[in-house]
């Protein structure tokens, strides 16, 4: 199914591209323009983003690594503490 109609994205591109840099990099951070980014592309126009979003919390390889999860909150209580 296309997702992204300026830049003729599927679903496929999508999950393909996660799944490819979880392969590589298992504490990477993926987000929409890293996506774009790997399959040599550019975001236009936006408008897919909210279907591109709920696209790729649909794999199961984008979640945040468990280590990185606390990071703010350990980086505001590193400021609260001082
Ligand atoms: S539809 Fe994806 S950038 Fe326009």
């Amino acid at each position: 199914m296309i997702i992204c109609h300026c830049q003729s994205i599927t679903d496929h591109d999508i999950n393909a591209a996660i799944d490819w840099m979880r392969a590589a990099d298992a504490d990477a951070l993926i987000t929409p323009g890293k996506i774009y980014h790997a399959l040599g592309k550019a975001a236009d126009c936006g408008g897919c983003m909210p279907l591109f979003l709920s696209t790729m919390r649909q794999n199961d390889n984008l979640e945040v690594p468990m280590h990185l999860r606390t990071l703010r909150r350990r980086s505001q209580e590193r400021t609260n503490t001082g």
